[in-house]
């Protein structure tokens, strides 16, 4: 239409136009074919009109397409040209010779192109006419993707369409798609200007690009994203450390652990954590550093799409792992004919499996506890057995071991009788062993008395006589041991023995009675009595007592005829009975010493000294002299004998004997000594004055002293008699041999004679 009005048909040209119609209208087309010629818009073609010799005329005339009428173009004689002015809504027209170019080549130009050229040959005009047909190809404007709604929610549909302004027909598209994440472009499959994609799901989201093409180019679009709206899908929980148990999952006691939630969603979910319906994370991973038994729970993870305002939840079980506490323990107890091993390693969750192993290879395994019978038969001294644990908490195994072993020997039997000798105690010890042994006593029949026990087994029975010549039983059973081991004893009375029943023993010597223990169980206790049925106790002065093993020996020294001698029992005694054997102990006297007669008893200076000679008077044998005085006149009131000298040698027959008060009479006497023994005592002599040492002034004092000598004398007596045990020696006359009460007829009031004296 644009091209009509703008071509406006020359003046010049109208005839020729004429003849060309007239010509195309009566002929139509006689001789000529139609060439079809396509162009694109906006670049150029070049019709080529004629051929040689060169034409004398050439006209080009234009009949747009749908129309019969033709427009005049461009018209040339060789030599000038003529391009209608209309003819630029065609493009750039121009002639080339008789060509016709049309530059810039626009849509109005579709259309029929005719060509006229006019020769000459032979001096005759001849007319050529040339036909073409002119398509003008549009190429497709850049392509833009329109989405029905670039944001649909998953489930609805969205229309994706190609926007093409223009293009010549036919125009052909594709689709392309690329997921965010996803490994590239990928083709749509959709030919189509528009695709639906109903129900649109996250698959879809993405950019996508579409392409145009037709004859002439291809152009795609931009890209557009289709952000499709989810989720949140129900979360999915994962841990880490990935330990699964049949609830969830478990993590060990002070380890780190981190909980992650993950719920597809667009936009992305915002997540919230709770612990047992308390909140307390946000954020899709929630970590615990340092978990503890309280971290154990239900924890759920809460997804929420802020855009669609949804929710959705996942909910698992985390469980906190911690081992037993310690090691494993292993006991084994003794059983009749096996052994029962016993693994126990409590606590702990989950409860810790225990396996046990030997030397035969594995046993029984089970949690926390396990007890193993294991046969008794085969099993070698120091059979070594162990038990291991396992924890999922724990890096390394826990194990414990336990070594069998057998005791040494065999059992050892005792008694012993409690104080009060009511009960025997019969006890057998078997010490050692793993286990330890098994012991029981039996009576002399093999009766079993009581239950067994473990190392040591006590029985204990009501003493009575009938108990003597029974036999008794300890047997001891260890699983390592075949046959039982066995120790056994007899309950008897004591029996007892002296070493001499007849001790014979100087005075002043040393004896020794021996008594030792035969036998007897429960042991006996061993005893001396003494002459006066009283028991020696350890410590009694003059005695002494040696217990050396089962023997009990008695020493008495200084043996004295009127305390020691006579009979001693040995007894023995335990709770069946007692048993006694007796010793006598004789104590003899060394003979009698001579007798012994004063020589001579003068006073020495101022009467405070004698000088005493003696003579011995018959046989004996003597080790010694004993020198007594006596203060007073003779008759009553007379003071007691004391020694004036003691301890004198055999050879001696004289001595000065001092520290006299000369104001005291004193009567002296001489005995001789053989050991222990008194001889008879000498006759009694007053001192003489020595014809120069005379005081008869003095013995007007004599009185006074002599009284104070003998109260003197009396105390030491009384003194002595009551505590004869410090006072060995003091003697009644009578058991003297040989003595004459009648020779001390001068000394009535004191019926004694001290020979050793001693002030208390
Ligand atoms: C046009 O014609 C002239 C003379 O006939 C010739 O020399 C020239 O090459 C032709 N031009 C073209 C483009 O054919
Ligand atoms: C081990 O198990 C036995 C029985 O199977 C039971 O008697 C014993 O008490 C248990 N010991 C512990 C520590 O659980
Ligand atoms: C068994 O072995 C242990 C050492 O492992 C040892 O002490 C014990 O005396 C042995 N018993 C016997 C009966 O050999
Ligand atoms: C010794 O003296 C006593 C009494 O004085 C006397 O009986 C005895 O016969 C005397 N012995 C000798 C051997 O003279
Ligand atoms: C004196 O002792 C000796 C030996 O010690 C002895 O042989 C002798 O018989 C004794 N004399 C008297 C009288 O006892």
């Amino acid at each position: 239409m644009v091209g009509q009005r703008a071509l406006r048909r020359p003046p010049g040209l109208l005839l020729l136009t004429s003849f060309c119609l007239l010509h195309l209208g009566a002929a139509g087309q006689p001789d000529e074919e139609v060439a079809s010629i396509q162009g694109v818009r906006g670049s150029s073609v070049e019709l080529a009109c004629g051929s040689q010799p060169a034409p004398l005329v050439v006209f080009w005339s234009f009949i747009p397409l749908g129309s019969l009428i033709p427009w005049p173009v461009a018209v040339t004689n060789g030599a000038e040209s003529k391009v209608e002015a209309g003819a630029s809504a065609l493009g750039a027209v121009s002639l080339r010779n008789s060509s016709l170019v049309l530059g810039e080549l626009r849509e109005s130009a579709r259309g029929h192109f005719l060509c006229q050229a006019l020769h000459e040959a032979g001096g005759q005009l001849r007319t050529t006419y040339s036909h073409f047909s002119l398509t003008v190809l549009v190429p497709v404007s850049k392509p833009q993707v329109r989405l029905s709604e670039p944001s649909p929610v998953e489930g609805t549909f969205v229309v994706a369409t190609c926007a093409v302004r223009e293009g010549t027909e036919p125009v052909i598209f594709a689709w392309q798609h690329q997921a965010p994440q996803g490994p590239g472009e990928t083709l749509v499959g959709v030919t189509e200007r528009l695709f639906r994609l109903d129900p649109v799901n996250r698959m879809h989201l993405g950019w996508y690009v579409c392409s145009a093409h037709n004859a002439v180019n291809r152009l795609s679009s931009d890209e557009a994203f289709l952000d499709v709206i989810y989720g949140p899908d129900d979360p999915v929980i994962t841990v880490e450390p990935p330990h699964f148990t049949e609830e969830g999952f478990w993590a060990s006691e002070k380890e780190e652990v981190t909980l992650s939630c993950l719920a597809a969603s667009n936009p992305p979910s915002h997540y919230v954590w709770l612990r047992d319906h308390s909140q307390v994370h946000t954020g899709p991973t929630y970590t615990i550093t340092r978990t503890s038994r309280a971290h154990a729970g239900l924890y759920t993870c809460l997804a929420h799409n802020s855009r669609l305002d949804t929710h959705t939840q996942t909910t698992v079980q985390l469980t906190i792992y911690y081992p037993p506490e310690g090691q494993p323990s292993c006991a084994v107890l003794p059983t009749l004919g096996a052994v029962t091993l016993v693994c126990t390693w409590p606590g702990g969750l989950p409860a810790a499996p225990l396996q046990w192993e030997g030397p035969q290879g594995t046993g029984p395994a089970a949690l926390s506890n396990v007890t193993w019978s294991h046969a008794a038969t085969q099993l070698a001294n120091s059979s070594v057995f162990t038990c291991t644990g396992q924890h999922p908490a724990l890096a390394l195994l826990a194990l414990c071991r336990i070594t069998l072993w057998e005791p040494l020997q065999r059992p050892t039997c005792r008694t012993m009788a409690t104080t009060g000798d009511q009960f025997i105690m019969l006890s057998c010890e078997w010490p050692g062993g793993e286990p330890p042994a098994l012991l029981s006593w039996l009576d002399g029949q093999q009766q079993p008395l009581g239950s067994s026990s473990s190392s040591l087994a006590v029985h204990v029975l009501q003493a009575q006589e009938d108990l003597a010549g029974r036999e008794f039983i300890c047997r001891g059973t260890h699983p390592l041991r075949v046959p039982d081991a066995h120790c056994r004893l007899q309950l008897e009375a004591p029996q007892l023995a002296v070493a001499e029943p007849w001790v014979s023993v100087l005075e002043g010597g040393e004896a020794w009675l021996a008594c030792a223990l035969l036998g007897g169980m429960p042991p006996a206790q061993l005893l001396w009595l003494g002459p006066q049925h009283l028991p020696v106790e350890p410590g009694l002065s003059g005695f002494m007592l040696h217990h050396e093993g089962t023997r009990l020996r008695l020493g008495i020294q200084a043996a004295d005829p009127a305390h020691h001698g006579g009979t001693y029992h040995c007894v023995a005694h335990n709770t069946l009975g007692s048993s006694s054997q007796s010793v006598q102990l004789e104590v003899l006297r060394y003979p009698a010493p001579p007798n012994v007669t004063i020589r001579s008893l003068t006073y020495g200076r101022h009467r405070r000294e004698v000088q005493l000679q003696w003579a011995i008077r018959g046989p004996g044998n003597w080790t010694g002299f004993l020198v007594q005085r006596r203060a007073g006149v003779p008759g009553p009131g007379a003071g007691a004998w004391e020694t004036a000298a003691g301890d004198i040698e055999p050879e001696s027959r004289t001595r000065r004997l001092g520290g006299l008060d000369p104001g005291v009479l004193y009567a002296f006497r001489v005995l001789a000594l053989n050991h222990h023994t008194t001889g008879h005592p000498s006759e009694v002599k007053i001192p003489a004055d020595s014809p120069f040492s005379a005081y008869p002034a003095v013995l007007g004092a004599a009185g006074t002293g002599m009284v104070v000598a003998t109260v003197a004398s009396l105390l030491v007596f009384q003194y002595a008699a009551r505590h004869p045990e410090t006072f060995p020696c003091i003697e009644t006359p009578s058991t003297i041999p040989g003595s004459d009460p009648a020779q001390e007829s001068m000394d009535v009031p004191v019926n004694v004679t001290i020979t050793v004296t001693a002030t208390p």
